[in-house]
């Protein structure tokens, strides 16, 4: 049987195909022979299935060929599925051909790889069943989130990740050689999602971030995707509504369509469910106040790393926001709070269970004047600003919009132990390879 294009059904469902004639086509997970017989587990993208190949039905080129071939050899299988109580979804599949479509080399992944060895061979550890089921659900999140923002009337917008400026959020930038002129890689598309609001109003970009961050957390990429929304005529109180549905959505999305990755990470739908607006509010004062009373020493302008982001928020189910921050901890984007000049408005959303920041957000100054004097606070060089002052010169408007770490979303919703695993191949400081 040489039919590489023959129509196959997905394993999901050959699964409940009892008593019919199906074909499959995957890759072998686990073989074994004996006594004439020869047991493979096929998967595919969503399941696996026992397949019983009996040497006396097939040919013997079929029983060569499968003879030989490897883990992860690719394979087409066409015979019947049948009821068996010790098979692991009490279904098996009779064999009547196989064909080898690829037998290639010995697989090199086996069990117990460490961590780093699985880095080096990422290429292939995709095939892994982790890797399968949270690359799948970081697909379903990406159209989840395209999917709410379209049907709030947004447009998707294409920045450039190419950039003259920047240093805005403080995080160092890869600096890239342009025929000669000093450019860097971007770390944010807010600027220029911030352009684009006077002609679409509603628009959001989606698109790699750069950053150049020498710490080895478990929260942190040199590369990572970010959603950046950026709202006309919205304000800091408008953000959040906005932030907490689109996540309420995400994660509700998830439990509702997506219970088999679920089930994979062990994550109980309900508390995906559970994530429902509102969320919790928590200006930044009463938030170091309440760090005090888990018995954190934190006075005003400390800053939240790791280890705080997780006592903060370890006993919470659903996503907190952390809004008003010190001015002098912020971009310089950000306008003063009119009701307290130490802060500006913004606000951070906080992943349950200790998973940290997930979103950055705030209102954009939006008079020339006063972006000029923060820029000057800061010591920012306004030459190289030029096009952004101009967005404060003709028509202006209040503004709000938000960044939300894609991998950070996804780290959460999984629970996984490390934001490496949350996107296919990782760039780390260690690591720009495969
Ligand atoms: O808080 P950040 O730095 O905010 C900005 O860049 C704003 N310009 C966004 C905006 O308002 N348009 O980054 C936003 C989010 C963080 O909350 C976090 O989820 C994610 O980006 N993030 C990272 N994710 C993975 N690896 C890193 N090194 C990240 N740095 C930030
Ligand atoms: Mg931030």
């Amino acid at each position: 049987m040489r039919d590489y294009y023959k129509k196959g059904i997905p394993v999901s469902e050959a699964i409940g195909s009892e008593g019919k004639g199906i074909t499959i086509k995957g890759w072998i997970y686990r073989k074994r022979s004996s006594g004439g017989k020869s047991f493979i587990v096929v998967r595919d993208r969503t399941d696996t299935i026992q397949c019983v190949v009996d040497k006396s039905k097939v040919s013997e080129k079929e029983w060569e060929a499968l003879d030989k071939a490897y883990l992860e050899s690719s394979i087409i299988v066409s015979g019947s599925v049948r009821k068996d109580e010790r098979a692991p979804h009490g279904v098996e599949m009779d064999v009547k051909s196989v064909s080898i479509v690829h037998s290639g080399e010995q697989f090199p992944i086996t069990e117990y790889q460490s961590p780093e060895f699985l880095l080096d061979v990422r290429h292939l550890w995709l095939r892994s069943q982790k890797m399968i089921k949270a690359m799948e659900a970081r697909a379903y999140l990406f159209r989840y989130v395209r999917k709410f923002l379209d049907r709030q009337g947004f447009y998707e917008i294409t920045p450039p990740l190419l950039t003259k400026s920047g240093g805005e959020t403080g995080a160092s930038m890869f600096e890239v050689d342009y025929f000669g002129q000093k450019a860097y890689l971007t770390e944010s598309s807010q600027l220029y999602a911030e352009a684009m609001i006077t002609s679409l109003e509603k628009v959001y970009s989606f698109a790699p971030s750069y950053r150049a961050e020498k710490s080895r957390t478990t929260k942190h990429l040199t590369e990572y995707w970010h959603l950046e929304p950026e709202m006309a005529y919205y304000n800091n109180v408008m953000n959040m509504k906005l932030q907490e549905k689109l996540v309420s959505y995400i994660a509700n999305s998830l439990a509702k369509n997506n219970e088999d990755i679920l089930e994979h990470f062990s994550i109980n739908k309900e508390s995906l469910l559970k994530i429902r607006p509102p969320f919790k509010r928590i200006s930044y004062e009463k938030a170091i106040q309440i760090m005090n009373e888990k018995g954190v020493k934190m006075k005003w302008g400390d800053d939240f790393g790791a280890d705080e982001e997780k006592i903060f928020t370890e006993d919470e189910e659903k996503p907190v926001f952390i809004y008003n921050w010190p001015k002098e901890m912020k971009a310089f984007y950000m306008p003063v709070n009119p009701k307290d000049d130490r802060t500006v408005l913004c606000a951070d959303m906080q992943a349950p269970h200790g998973h940290g920041e997930i979103i950055g957000s705030s209102e954009r100054i939006w008079k020339l004047d006063e972006l000029m004097e923060r820029m000057k606070e800061v010591h920012l060089n306004i030459e190289n600003y030029g096009w952004y002052l101009d967005l404060r010169k003709y028509g202006s408007v209040p503004h709000a919009g938000f960044g939300m770490g894609v991998e950070r979303v996804l780290k959460w919703l999984l629970n996984l132990d490390h934001i490496r695993d949350a996107i296919p191949f990782p760039r780390l400081i260690n690591r720009i390879s495969p």
